[in-house]
């Protein structure tokens, strides 16, 4: 069984092709973040995955040593994200199966990350927590099978990433904030400042990291003299340190209560935070510390990438699950992928 996947949601361009259950490429195009706006421009990235897809697609099936004829299968990313984004690869998909006649499956990105623990060895067995911590999403999930997903609890305001990128856009470290978080925390003291705990102790599954996003505004205002803003490099070290242990804390804390209330072994992390550091460190000591499992995958497989598209296709697939054309592309998430749906996004 062959299988291109194609991922497109967002600021990454990417193909990948797995054969019997082996990934053979994943190759993964260079962010389309927009400096000069801050951000990502929809309708710049759009431009430039219709630009990239193609090339990047004959790049993945020639890396694979894999020629289109021998596909057995096509799956792309149908949301959530930029719609604009999102159409030209779920329709470059769409029109390849049908050009190949083979199956087309439309595949949610979320889910995708849910088992992107999946392309490595040993991977979670059922029944899994998986917490999905990116940009855009914080979501904690139980997972019972490929299909069977129980929404634990998600943010009810800004998802972890998020938090990280607008502490390191106050501080002035640029686009996307965590990397940089991560690096320079290790310089500094994560007891410097008291920062939140937000909703650690709530005895839910619900996240909020707004609050403690505030909390870093309030000491730099309280810093600034005259509305100017000089901080030492061990300052800001230690304001790196000190937000990190926090986001750190409750993660890791209200992960391992929910697995512990769940009776859950396996743990995945996934998503861009994912591959922070002092979070990593942190569950595998604590898993350690209670014969937990804890799985996170490399970085290129932690952030956006075709491979997830193309494992989770083939997973449904040894389900037998059918292709089909009629999958609209979508923005948002919703609730159509969990069979309870507590809270948030
Ligand atoms: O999953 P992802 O690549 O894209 C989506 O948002 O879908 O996640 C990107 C997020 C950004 O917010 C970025 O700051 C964060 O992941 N991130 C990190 C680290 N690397 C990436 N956050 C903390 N520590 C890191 N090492
Ligand atoms: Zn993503």
């Amino acid at each position: 069984m062959t299988i291109l996947g194609i991922e497109s949601s967002c600021d990454e361009t990417s193909a990948a092709v797995m054969r019997d259950g082996a990934l053979r490429s994943n190759v993964v195009s260079s962010q389309y973040f927009h400096a000069e706006h801050g951000g990502v421009v929809p309708e710049l990235a759009s431009r430039a995955h219709l630009t990239a897809i193609l090339p990047i697609v004959r790049e993945a099936l020639g890396e694979a040593a894999v020629t289109v004829q021998e596909l057995d299968a096509v799956a792309a990313t149908q949301g959530p994200g930029l719609i604009g984004s999102l159409l030209v690869g779920l329709n470059l998909g769409k029109a390849l199966a049908v050009g190949l006649g083979i199956p087309f499956l439309p595949v949610n990105h979320i889910e995708a990350h849910l088992f992107s623990t999946f392309l490595q060895d040993p991977h979670p067995s059922f029944p899994f927590l998986a917490l999905a911590v990116s940009g855009g999403h914080t979501l904690l999930v139980r997972i019972d099978d490929v299909g069977a997903y129980t929404l634990l609890g998600g943010t009810i305001d800004d998802a972890a990433g998020e938090a990280f990128d607008k502490v390191g856009k106050m501080l002035g470290l640029g686009f996307p904030g965590g990397p940089a978080i991560d690096r320079l925390a290790v310089e500094g003291n994560p007891d410097a400042l008291a920062f939140p705990r937000p909703l650690l102790d709530s005895g839910d599954d619900r996240f909020s990291f707004s609050g403690l996003k505030t909390s870093v505004l309030y000491h730099l205002r309280g810093r600034a003299r005259n509305g100017v803003l000089e901080l030492h490099a061990n300052e800001i070290a230690d304001i790196c340190a000190s937000f990190q242990r926090a986001v750190v804390d409750v993660l890791a804390g209200k992960l391992l209560r929910a697995a512990h209330r769940e009776g859950i072994r396996d743990i995945a992390v996934v998503g861009g935070v994912s591959a922070n550091r002092e979070l990593q460190l942190r569950l595998r000591h604590e898993a350690e510390q209670r014969g937990l499992r804890v799985f996170i995958p490399d970085l290129l497989l932690s952030t956006d990438n075709a491979a997830m598209v193309a494992r989770l296709a083939a997973l449904k697939l040894e389900r037998h699950a059918h292709g089909t054309l009629d999958a609209p592309a979508f923005a948002r998430l919703g609730t159509t992928l969990f069979s309870t749906d507590n809270v948030g996004r």
